[in-house]
């Protein structure tokens, strides 16, 4: 029987695990049960992640989350084959924990561990989808701390053709929120109040849009939508959902030509898109709509799959041992790698 994976997420604000059955040959690993626990309830009163509370939450939900996947998938603890965790990057302390409690239980059950990328989870979390990519296509990754464009020849084979030279995607989305006062983590809440505002209400920069190259810069859209919500003042309320609809527009727009010019650069005709700003429906319907007329597929992960999840930490365990790519080890003297 092909192994049995179990996946720890733990490097921010979810606790995610699952339990992924490696795939024979080249077929595509299947996800035989995940659950998640979100902390966004809990750290919504401070505004933003509190790195301390993060840990302490994660140690209480691990062990549960662990317990919830092997009931619902009727598998055993001791039938797990290899323990997967998140490595890094993300918040030392909540990387710790996942990491400790993987190795202890790789320890336990005499099995090996195996640490993986937190955005190669993202990059692969696609292929939980019911209509899997096939290799090679352009990756749009887009997080709450990374924007990249990569061509992806297959597992392990990664080439970064751009990357953001300040704020990531996501941050773009959060520190705009945050100055219309719209509470963390604002991505989604920026998004569905866009939907009630006109998207040309306002100019902002699309930064770097005409550079020539594959890198992007947010920093100064969020310096612009502050500008403009100061000039606003007192008729900010009353035109918050114009500024966001006009913010989302630009990081969008941004989104979507570099990766086009990302596929005219490559030559390929396939995309895919990962990471929590992936759940974004108005990025999603302009790239749908733009990848159409350039005759390209999109491939997204399923929604609930767009942020962190055990799932793709699982999946991309599974991937990399089925690609001969990463041997798992007995090493448990662990170390996460926050950067
Ligand atoms: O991938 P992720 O869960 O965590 C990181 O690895 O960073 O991404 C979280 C980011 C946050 O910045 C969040 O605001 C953003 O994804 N996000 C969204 C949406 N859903 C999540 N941004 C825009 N629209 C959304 N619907
Ligand atoms: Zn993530």
């Amino acid at each position: 029987m092909s192994q049995l994976i179990l996946g720890i997420e733990s490097s921010c604000d979810e606790t995610g695990v699952a339990l992924v059955r490696a795939g024979e040959g080249g077929a595509v690993p299947v996800l035989l049960a995940h659950a998640l626990h979100s902390q966004i309830d809990m750290h919504q009163a401070y505004g933003g992640v509190v790195p301390e509370l993060a840990s302490r939450d994660h140690i209480r939900r691990v062990l549960p989350l662990t317990r919830e996947v092997l009931r619902e998938s009727g598998e055993h603890l001791e039938d797990v084959d290899v323990v997967a965790y998140t490595r890094g990057p993300g918040l030392a302390g909540a990387l710790l924990v996942g990491a400790g409690v993987a190795c202890a239980l790789g320890a336990a059950l005499d099995k090996p561990v195996l640490g993986v990328h937190h955005l190669e989870g993202h990059l692969l979390s696609p292929f939980l989808s019911s209509d899997p990519p096939e290799f090679p296509f352009v990756a749009l990754l887009v997080s709450g701390g990374h924007t990249q464009l990569m061509r992806v020849e297959g597992v392990g084979r990664y080439e970064i053709l751009g990357e953001t030279i300040d704020d990531a995607a996501g941050e773009a989305f959060d520190k705009s929120a945050k100055l219309m006062g719209l509470g963390y983590p604002g991505g989604p809440a920026l998004s569905r109040l866009a939907e009630q505002g006109s998207a040309t209400a306002f100019k902002l920069p699309r930064p770097l849009l005409h550079s020539g190259d594959l890198d992007f810069s947010f920093a100064g859209l969020k310096t612009a939508v502050l500008t403009q919500a100061k000039k606003l003042g007192d008729e900010l309320p009353a035109r918050k959902a114009d500024l966001a609809a006009s913010t989302e527009a630009a990081i969008v727009e941004v989104l979507v030509k570099k990766t086009l010019a990302a596929l005219q650069k490559t030559g390929l005709k396939r995309v895919v898109v990962a990471g929590g700003v992936g759940a974004n429906r108005h990025l999603r319907a302009q790239l749908n709509a733009a990848c159409a007329q350039a005759k390209v597929r999109v491939h997204y992960p399923e929604l609930h799959l767009c942020t962190d999840n055990g799932a793709m930490i699982a999946m991309a365990a599974a991937m990399r041992l089925q690609a001969g790519q990463q041997q798992p080890n007995r090493d448990y003297a662990f170390d996460v790698k926050p950067r």
